[in-house]
């Protein structure tokens, strides 16, 4: 399995409750935090693969931390997955009069 199809599995496992499976964050919890969108570009930090490792290991309250509970690798996956759903969803709209 590809490191993208596996961050799908935990994100829609583990992360989608509250930030939606298309990353939008328009659920019950994510929908009262700006920050809980993943793909308006807005970030609380610098939206860096770091920054999001950071987030993910740590946490931000109501953000329970996934440290411990995910493995490296797992992490790992789950950022790749979180920054390719930030490209296709946002991120398209750079791409929008380029070729495809
Ligand atoms: C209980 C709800 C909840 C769960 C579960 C959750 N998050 Fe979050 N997440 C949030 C909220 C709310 C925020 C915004 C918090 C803030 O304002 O700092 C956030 C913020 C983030 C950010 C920071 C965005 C920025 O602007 O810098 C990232 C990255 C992130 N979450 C990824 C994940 C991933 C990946 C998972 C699954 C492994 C996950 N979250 C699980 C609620 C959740």
């Amino acid at each position: 399995m590809g490191d993208l199809a596996a961050g799908q599995r935990i994100f829609e496992r583990k992360c989608a409750s509250c930030h939606n499976t298309n990353g939008d964050g328009k659920t019950v919890t994510g929908g009262r935090f700006p920050y809980a969108n993943l793909i308006d570009g807005v970030w609380r930090s610098d939206g860096s693969a770091k920054a999001i490792e950071r987030q993910i290991r740590r946490g931000h309250d109501p953000m329970p931390k996934f440290e411990g509970k995910l493995t490296d690798e797992e992490i790992r996956q789950t950022v790749a997955y979180v920054l390719e759903l930030f490209k296709t969803g946002s991120g398209t709209r750079e791409a929008e009069g380029g070729k495809q």
